[in-house]
């Protein structure tokens, strides 16, 4: 029985992970962290250092403000994590780099299988098609995100940085300029409305010819899933570092983690 602490377990995404969690039989949730203390049937700390009992990984959908207790925690009881909260900023991605010196750390900023078969996409297509595309980024989500872009939408355009062979700039916005495109950059556009789970267009727009690579979750059950699969790569895992989802691919394919 692995035994699961959800973070944010009062969110959206939390209260899908824990389904998951009870449908899965070999999983038992024993704690949840989340500023919202209501009620499940499992104990909700707000601070995770509150908790002193025996779990074998976080799972945590909450927000970019729960980092500092999290990485606290599970350096100091060395305990896994998974992070797939979004929006986090540079110096807290640094942060996170150092504590997974010290215990496994597993970081998407989506978590679905599919996207990750897209991230390999555009890295070919913008490797062949760079030189001759534009390329822009459109992300639909619904109206209750608060980052913008989204966490995935960052992670498409560095897979084109990958393939590219000049560094492009990101463009969040192009309001306050009165100027054409230039060749080098990644334009990003957010659409915010109703329930959309999550819509992702990769752009490649050249002279009469455009390809789009179109990704879009239907459920934040594909996302959910890929967490806890994170959470149970982990609990493998035994070496501190720094995972994602091309990892947790690679142990797959190869029938279970190094
Ligand atoms: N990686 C992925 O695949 C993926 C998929 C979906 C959502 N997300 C991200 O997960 C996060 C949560 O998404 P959601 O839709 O469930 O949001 P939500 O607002 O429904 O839930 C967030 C939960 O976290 C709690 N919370 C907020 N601040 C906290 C803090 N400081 N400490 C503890 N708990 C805190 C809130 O009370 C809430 O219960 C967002 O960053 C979102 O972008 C990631």
């Amino acid at each position: 029985m692995q035994k699961m602490i959800i973070s944010g377990c009062n969110g959206k995404m939390g209260q899908v992970v824990e389904s998951i969690c009870k449908a899965d039989g070999n999983i038992e949730v024993v704690a949840g962290f989340d500023v919202n203390q209501a009620k499940r049937d499992y104990p909700v700390f707000v601070s995770p250092a509150n908790f002193t009992g025996e779990a074998d990984a976080v799972i945590d959908f909450s927000s970019p403000k729960a980092l500092d207790g999290l990485l606290a925690f599970a350096v100091e009881r060395h305990i896994p994590l998974v992070l797939a909260t979004t929006g986090y900023s540079e110096q807290q991605l640094a942060q996170i780099d150092e504590a997974s010196k010290q215990v496994p750390i597993f970081r998407s900023a989506n978590m679905s299988l599919g996207i990750n078969v897209v991230l390999d996409l555009i890295r070919r297509a913008a490797a062949i098609l760079g030189d001759s595309c534009d390329i822009e980024i459109v992300e639909r989500h619904h109206n209750r995100k608060v980052d913008a872009p989204s966490g995935t939408a960052i992670m498409l355009a560095d897979a084109a940085k990958e393939g590219l062979n000049y560094t492009p700039e990101y463009n969040y916005g192009r309001h306050d300029r009165r100027e054409p495109r230039p060749k080098n950059e990644i334009g990003f556009s957010s659409v915010r409305g109703g329930t959309i789970v999550g819509v992702h267009e990769v752009i490649f727009a050249g002279r009469d010819e455009v390809l789009e690579i179109r990704h879009e979750a239907q459920s934040r059950e594909i996302f959910a899933n890929g967490a806890v699969k994170a959470a149970q790569f982990l609990s493998i895992v035994t070496a501190p570092g720094l995972y994602n989802m091309q990892d947790l691919v690679a142990a797959q394919n190869q029938g279970g983690a190094q």
